[in-house]
């Protein structure tokens, strides 16, 4: 199937935040960064999209990008039938509110000198418009906190939960389309992260919410997401139905972050991380295949040409040489009940 290197759907309609050809760069002392490269990627109206990747792989940049944080160095976002790259500042200013972010350290994110109402009314303040306590009151229920007890507390004064509770009101007062959730349970206590990974859950059916969700644990990500997006070294590598992503794995870099996830059985031994090596710098990374240098299956093509990404079922993109032969893999497994085996 020939690859058109972009995943984008073959249906539009519902098609909310549209991002094509994303580049960013950084320039520092020891040369240029190339954080993303390349990206082309839909978000529907009303999913929930992960973004799933080792550490520096490019996910917070990539989310920045795509929700106006921080302009991209090159490349593309339609947001809203709005091409956001080509607005003007002031048409740009006017729909950033639509798009508000999570990050992964709320208690940092939030003003520590400012009270839980204050900090759930500044939004709206500076964008001109005044917010009665009442409706306050009401966001600071709406994710499951009371009113009357933290309204005056400030964040020092909270759990990390609480605080990511707050920030999750704080995001929602600009009645936003999009939340991008960077990480948002990676600090909290284990027993905490499953609470708020429901509230986002929750919110986002009740307000007809859309979320980009980035994390690096993959078995979160699956969960909580209805469509993955995995990223390796500034690249998308696949992007899959989360349904679909354990069953029909066709990257080589998907399937050994799967054998990776434990298994939630005491009995069995926890697998280690298959992928062997470090991550290579993103100051130079491979000729070909960013992955070549980690893959158990590479080949002399995979440093001489770049694998493009294509459809190879409907809606699930992929962008390895042997996408198809890792499917047809994945396809047959199915057919005989056997579970995913190690591609080595
Ligand atoms: N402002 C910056 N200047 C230079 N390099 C940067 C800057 N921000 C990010 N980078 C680099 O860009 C790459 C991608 O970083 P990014 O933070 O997007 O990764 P990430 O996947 O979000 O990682 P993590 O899981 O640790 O949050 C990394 O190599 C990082 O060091
Ligand atoms: S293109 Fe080659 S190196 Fe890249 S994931 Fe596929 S087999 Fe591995
Ligand atoms: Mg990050």
């Amino acid at each position: 199937m020939a690859g058109s290197g972009k995943a984008h759907l073959r249906d539009t309609d519902d098609v909310l935040l549209r991002v094509e050809d994303i580049v960013v760069e950084y320039e520092t002392e020891a040369g240029t960064v190339y954080a993303v490269s390349n990206v082309s990627l839909d978000v529907r109206r009303g999913e929930t999209l992960g973004i799933v990747g080792e550490s520096g792989c490019g996910k917070s940049t990539l989310g920045r990008a795509m929700t106006m944080l921080d302009p991209p160095t090159s490349g593309t976002i339609d947001f809203a039938g709005h091409g956001v790259t080509t607005l003007s500042a002031s048409k740009r200013r006017q729909l950033r509110p639509k798009l508000q972010v999570i990050f992964q350290d709320p208690i940092s994110a939030l003003n520590p000198r400012r009270t839980v109402r204050k900090i759930i009314g500044e939004g709206p303040e500076i964008w001109g418009r005044k917010v009665s306590d009442e409706q306050i009151n009401e966001l600071i229920a709406a994710v499951g906190l009371d009113p009357q007890a933290v309204g005056d507390r400030r964040p020092g004064e909270m759990s990390g939960g609480q605080c990511q509770r707050v920030a999750i009101a704080r995001a929602l007062m600009l009645e936003p389309d999009v939340i991008l959730c960077d990480e948002p349970v990676s600090s909290l206590d284990v027993s905490v992260q499953a609470q708020v990974l429901n509230l986002l859950e929750r919110l986002r059916e009740e307000r007809e919410l859309t979320l980009v969700f980035i994390a690096h644990d993959l078995g979160v990500v699956k969960n909580i997401s209805d469509r993955t997006a995995v990223m390796y070294l500034g690249k998308l590598c696949e992007v899959v139905p989360s349904g679909d992503l354990h069953r029909f794995p066709s990257h080589p870099y998907t399937r050994a972050l799967l054998e990776a996830i434990p298994v939630p059985d005491p009995e069995v031994e926890i697998l280690p991380m298959e992928i062997a090596g470090d991550l290579p710098s993103p100051l130079a990374p491979p000729s070909g295949c960013r992955f070549r240098t980690r893959c158990v299956m590479a080949t002399n093509r995979c440093a001489a040409e770049e694998p493009q990404m294509r459809e190879v079922r409907p809606g699930h993109f992929a962008a390895c040489h042997y996408s198809e032969d890792l499917l047809a893999r994945a396809e047959a497994e199915q057919a005989s009940g056997q579970e995913p085996a190690p591609v080595a």
